[in-house]
């Protein structure tokens, strides 16, 4: 048995298309099952919340291999990034070793650092060392920045582009990303699935793998091209770092959980995200990641 976490995001989804491809069994912890889509007939449902560790400890019984995908980039009333991140996958970890889970594979950020300025990036770190301090088998995985067509982040900048005259953009923009299509992704934690222990990484079976796109793109850069793909001119206006800062924490004050973008958010597109190896490990995990421009058509 397999459990998923994060099954209704974007790499999730994809992941899960092919997971339920193959015979092993697949439990998906979940808050809302709707949102697995028609693929909930063929999974287990395991109904929990990485703000609720009594959850997700039910859910890893018979569990042989945990994907853990699930993350938050907002605080959420149950719980704050740094607790549905960083204590929440500490937690999954413990769990798993009381289970008895043979292989624990991880979703981190290429940018993950205990001294980062996001809340969110530090919490990934906490997250990602709790992992490798492991004795369960483990692989973590370090992407670059992950889209997908009619994700939340480019369907809030379509948004954008339809409903004002000029984009604004956070800061000056020129922070850097290597965009990885989750499918790409997808690709990528099948064959890690796939490996047979110590066939990556150290002779212990852990392995860890920088998922990277074939281009290096500016945060700006990146707006032009989802723009281009919608077929929408907007000329790009910077706006400084603390008035976003400001107005959007006075929207989140306002709209709580309804807010369409947090300052938390905001601030992660402006950190470099960058794989100095750049596709090298997609590559050796049989995977050629798509140019972001092929697969949103621009
Ligand atoms: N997207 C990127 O640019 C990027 C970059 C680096 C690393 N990553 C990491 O890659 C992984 C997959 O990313 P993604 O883009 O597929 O994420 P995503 O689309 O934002 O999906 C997040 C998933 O986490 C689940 N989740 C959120 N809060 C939860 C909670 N309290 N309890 C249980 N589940 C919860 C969501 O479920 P609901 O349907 O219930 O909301 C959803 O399935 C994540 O670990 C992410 O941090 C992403």
């Amino acid at each position: 048995m397999l459990l998923l976490t994060g099954a209704t995001g974007s790499v999730g989804r994809a992941l899960l298309r092919r997971l339920t491809a193959t015979a092993e069994p697949v439990r998906c912890l979940v808050r809302d099952p709707r949102g697995l889509g028609s693929d909930r007939v063929r999974v287990q449902i395991a109904l929990g919340d990485l703000a609720d560790p009594p959850s997700f400890r039910n859910a890893m019984r018979g569990v042989t291999t945990v994907v853990h995908l699930a993350a938050a980039i907002r605080d959420q009333p149950a719980g704050s990034i740094e607790e549905l991140n960083g204590i929440a996958t500490w937690r999954m970890v413990r769990a798993a070793e009381r289970a008895g889970v043979q292989h624990f594979v991880f979703m981190s950020s290429v940018a993950a650092a205990r001294h980062d300025r996001t809340r969110f990036l530090r919490a990934k770190a906490l997250a990602e060392t709790a992992v490798l301090a492991s004795d369960v088998r483990h692989t973590v995985l370090a992407p670059s920045m992950i889209y997908a067509p009619g994700d939340m982040f480019i369907t809030l900048l379509e948004r954008m582009a339809r409903l004002l005259p000029v984009m604004p953009v956070s800061g000056r923009g020129q922070a850097l990303y290597q965009p990885i299509w989750a499918e790409d992704v997808a690709d990528c934690v099948m064959a890690a699935l796939a490996a047979t222990p110590g066939q990556f990484g150290s002779g212990n079976g852990h392995a860890r793998f920088e998922l990277a796109g074939p281009q290096t793109l500016s945060y700006e850069q990146i707006v032009e091209l989802v723009l281009r793909a919608a077929g929408r001119t907007r000329r790009i206006v910077n706006v400084p770092t603390p008035l976003t800062s400001r107005a959007l924490r006075v929207v989140e004050a306002l709209m709580m959980s309804r807010a369409p973008a947090t300052w938390d958010e905001a601030e992660l597109l402006e950190v470099s995200m960058l794989s100095k190896i750049g596709t090298a490990d997609a590559a050796g995990l049989g995977v050629t990641p798509r140019a972001m421009g092929e697969v949103l058509g621009a």
